[in-house]
């Protein structure tokens, strides 16, 4: 079980200026009309299937999944896909801070408006639990990131639900991902597994499995 030690709190809310470059990134999404580069991917179709379906490793069986910073819906569309061919049926929810990506999700999986939500993850209370919740690490500043996974697993994984936590490098500035699994281990929560692509790498995932029976 995760150990509850005093941190200190962040300052609430997000920095504005991290607002300000979430609100620069929709924009820059926008420009494009591809559905890859509009979820912030720029290595065209056949590295993106390398690099993103390896999130699958923490999918063992149907559910909900929740991508918390969905963009346009176009990683969420692969994941079912994918994971279909392997038998495994999920259901898509997304939430995201620009309205405009929501809204393009919305139309990629219609007339299921209400599973797509404009929010800030950072503060959003979901509606519900989710099997599945996915988010990238850096979807807050580093300083609020310990109380942002305690967060979502408090209030968004459902009892015996997955957190996955993901990070992406750049081959173009040869940065690799950050150590998402270090970080949930550092965290105290149990890393249930990890998987990555690359030898950067260029995409990390690791995952820890609630307890079933009780919300964390
Ligand atoms: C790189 S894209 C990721 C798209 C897709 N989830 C993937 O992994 O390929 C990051 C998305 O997360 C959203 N995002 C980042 N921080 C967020 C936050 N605090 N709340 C809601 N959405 C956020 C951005 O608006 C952007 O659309």
């Amino acid at each position: 079980m995760p150990q509850r030690r005093p941190d200190p709190v962040p300052a609430e809310p997000l920095p504005a200026d991290f607002l300000a470059r979430l609100a620069r990134l929709e924009e820059a999404y926008l420009r494009s009309d591809d559905p890859v580069e509009q979820s912030g991917f720029g290595g065209g179709p056949e590295r993106w299937r390398a690099e993103r379906e390896v999130i699958l490793r923490a999918v063992d069986r149907d559910g909900d999944f929740l991508d918390v910073g969905c963009a346009n819906g176009c990683l969420l569309g692969c994941l079912c896909d994918w994971a279909r061919e392997r038998g495994i049926a999920l259901t898509p929810h997304g939430v995201d801070i620009g309205p405009r990506l929501v809204e393009l999700a919305r139309r990629r999986f219609p007339g299921h408006p209400d599973r797509f939500r404009v929010a800030n993850a950072w503060d959003w209370q979901p509606p519900r639990r989710y099997r599945y919740v996915y988010s990238l690490y850096d979807n807050v500043p580093p300083a609020f990131l310990r109380e942002y996974v305690r967060r979502l697993a408090g209030r968004y994984v459902e009892p015996g639900g997955t957190l996955i936590l993901g990070a992406y490098g750049s081959s173009s500035r040869g940065e690799p991902a950050f150590d998402v699994g270090r970080c949930l281990r550092r965290l105290g929560f149990p890393v249930g597994g990890a998987a990555s692509v690359g030898d950067l790498p260029l995409t990390r995932v690791a995952w820890t499995r609630l307890p079933a029976g009780a919300a964390f």
